[in-house]
């Protein structure tokens, strides 16, 4: 079964490819209708359930539209509507899915939720976000980053603010395609240990530099994320963002890093909190291709998820 889990449980050279295969299905339908149909269709007959338990713009209407540019069909679920928002078991609910899809993409919160999905489905997984992974993200990052800049492999990424799930999936993107990844934030936020021990045993350098200016210094790509996920206890908000405040992206710190440096953000963005408009819209930014090509790094792994 071709599950897309993480970007770690996934071979190095078949994300290599997946990349590739993205910005052919990209360049293949350039300047077509958005609803028009792919010259190929991969997915024809296919259906495919997209399960959301928290919030999504461009991960529900990503998968959605590139669903049916392949040629299938899509069921749009939220959590709570289903049974298993009311106490029936994923295992359950997985096994029933298997009947009626061909595929499933969940956004969730629990990782163990994801997980026991795969283990108990007949069918395909993929992960569209968890409290501790955002592995859909990242490949779209990765396929913007090298359509900019040419090859990731070698190049640093500065990540600041919070070391959550996108942060985790760059660490696990770091070590698979082989670039260096430095963390900024403060340590209270530091990145899970895991994902930095996953980059770090494929040999990329990864670092923390508490100071941002220090840490942006000559890089090829800046990131920031928002300060509270959604997983996170609203609470928190403001000690948060007093503790996350040094670490805004702004024009000093995109001045520190230097022009060649690229901006990211996964969006939703906050603006005036992690990054400021002047960042979001400037000439580094490169926000809205990112949101794009979730389309055409999705439509690759849907393909070989289905292959
Ligand atoms: N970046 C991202 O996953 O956005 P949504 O929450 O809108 O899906
Ligand atoms: N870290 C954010 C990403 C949203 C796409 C969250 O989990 O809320």
């Amino acid at each position: 079964m071709k599950h897309f889990l993480d970007l770690n449980k996934v071979d190095a050279p078949v994300l290599r490819d997946l990349i590739d295969d993205a910005r052919a299905v990209k360049d293949a339908r350039a300047g077509q209708p958005k609803g028009a149909p792919d010259a190929e269709q991969p997915l024809k007959d296919r259906m495919v359930a997209l399960i959301f338990e928290k919030p999504s713009t461009r991960t529900r209407t990503s998968f959605d539209l590139g669903v049916r540019q392949m040629g299938g069909q899509t069921m749009v679920l939220t959590g709570a509507e289903m049974q298993l928002g009311h106490g029936e078991s994923i295992a359950d609910t997985a096994r029933v899915l298997s009947r009626y899809v061909d595929l499933i993409m969940i956004r969730t919160f629990a990782e163990e939720t994801l997980l026991e999905l795969a283990e108990h489905a007949s069918v395909p997984v993929i992960n569209g976000l968890t409290d501790r992974t955002h592995p859909c993200q990242i490949m779209a990052d990765v396929l913007t980053f090298e359509e900019h800049k040419g090859p990731i492999a070698g190049k640093r990424v500065v990540w600041t603010g919070d070391g959550n799930n996108v942060c985790a999936s760059f660490l696990h993107a770091a070590g698979q395609f082989g670039f260096d990844l430095t963390f900024s934030g403060p340590e209270v936020l530091d990145p899970e240990a895991e994902a930095m021990d996953f980059a770090s045993s494929k040999g990329a350098d990864v670092r923390i530099e508490r100071d941002p200016v220090k840490a942006v210094e000559g890089a090829d790509l800046v990131v920031a994320d928002t300060w509270l996920s959604m997983h996170d206890d609203a609470s928190a908000r403001d000690r948060r963002h007093n503790l996350l405040k040094p670490y805004q992206v702004n024009e000093a710190l995109m001045a520190a890093a230097g022009e060649q440096a690229l901006f990211m953000h996964c969006l939703p963005a906050h603006r005036g909190e992690e990054v400021t408009d002047a960042v979001m819209d400037g000439p580094q930014s490169v926000i809205f291709d990112e949101a794009e090509n979730r389309v055409h790094a999705q439509k690759a792994i849907l393909k070989w998820c289905l292959s």
